[in-house]
């Protein structure tokens, strides 16, 4: 129904998500600076999504560097991954991505420089497939923890848009639930100040047919206390070795609420998504994002007294406790997902 992002040959086409929901606009980046500045921009946003951009943006340069040298090549390729690697700190799979194209221009470094980036575009191609792929995967073991009649909160967007497109992570579950003739119904969070959730996620649910109900972040507790919730389930930007949970900020105050009223709460991401350089949450970096997307509803309409002091940080972590099993493509991981998790990793 729409494409997130798409390999055009010479550019990267991405629908913008700072546009979304009432305009659908498809903009072209030609250049790997141009697909950074989308990635920082947000106008692609979600932790798979922009792994399988920067893959796209690191084959774009080296299309692009214009040389028969090949240390020229390199040094020029190199610092198209510095460069796309310092847009965002928190989604570790940009760093996965970053460095899957660099070990594959490594692999091919005798080659001759038409075929090594001829190598290149085919290896971000594989991102896109695998990633599309990985998540239809994810979402149907998710599925089978779903029960009829089920109504879900999630919280940011973690679909279709998040990632390479189709099914997503946390919404691909709950559209396999879907699919499967459960019936579902699913609140989505807000989630300011970006309103990934109101803009993002109401969209795709409306377009798949899953009914869906908007709330502001701060009635998450009175709808669980109330009975309207039966589960919780979100996506990842990080995963710790030991199950500690990066995600949009509000994530871990859904998963204290989960906690407090006995309701589980899901993590659905790819393996790609799991740091296992990292033991615990506290080694997460956190963006902190420009205050006016605290001050401004999407830059644009003033809420807040012009200077007044503004903390924005773009992602808090839910420690391992709170979360009650964590969906991969390998399966489901359940506590103590130090073994789980190594387990999956093989
Ligand atoms: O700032 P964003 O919109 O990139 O944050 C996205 C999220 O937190 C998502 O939940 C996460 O990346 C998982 S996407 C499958």
């Amino acid at each position: 129904m729409f494409k997130t992002v798409e390999w055009r040959g010479d550019a990267v086409r991405l629908i913008d998500q700072g546009k979304l929901p009432l305009q659908e606009e498809y903009p072209e980046f030609t250049t790997y600076e141009q697909v950074a500045s989308a990635i920082k921009r947000m106008v692609v946003r979600g932790a798979p999504a922009i792994g399988v951009t920067a893959a796209m943006g690191a084959a774009l340069a080296a299309k692009n560097i214009e040389t028969t040298d090949r240390d020229i090549f390199f040094t020029e390729f190199n610092l198209a991954l510095k460069i796309l690697a310092e847009t965002r700190p928190t989604a570790v799979n940009l760093f996965w991505a970053i460095e899957r194209m660099r070990a594959c221009a490594q692999a091919h470094r005798s080659e001759a420089l038409p075929a090594l980036r001829k190598r290149l575009e085919q290896e971000a191609i594989k991102v896109y497939e695998e990633d599309l792929a990985i998540n239809k995967k994810l979402s149907l073991h998710g599925a089978e923890l779903f029960s009829d009649g089920d109504v879900a909160l999630t919280h940011c967007n973690a679909g279709a848009l998040a990632t390479a497109g189709d099914f997503g992570t946390a919404l691909g579950v709950l559209k396999a639930v879907h699919l499967s003739g459960k019936k579902l119904s699913v609140f989505a969070d807000e989630t300011r100040p970006w309103l990934q959730g109101a803009r993002l996620t109401a969209w795709e649910l409306m377009k798949e047919k899953i009914p869906v109900t908007l709330i502001c972040d701060n009635m998450a507790g009175h709808c669980m206390k109330r009975g309207m919730i039966t589960k919780a389930i979100v996506g990842a930007d990080r995963i710790a070795a030991n199950g500690d949970v990066a995600n949009k900020i509000g994530t871990y105050t859904v998963a204290v609420l989960a906690k407090r009223h006995n309701i589980p709460f899901f993590v659905a991401a790819p393996m790609s998504t799991i740091d296992f350089n990292i033991t615990d949450g506290g080694h997460i970096p956190i963006e902190e994002r420009n205050p006016n997307e605290v001050t401004h509803v999407m830059g644009q309409t003033q809420i807040a007294p012009d200077g007044v002091n503004v903390f924005n940080p773009a992602f808090d972590v839910t420690p391992n406790d709170l979360v009650s099993a964590i969906i991969t493509e390998k399966g489901v991981a359940r506590a103590p997902f130090v073994e789980s998790l190594k387990k999956m990793r093989g």
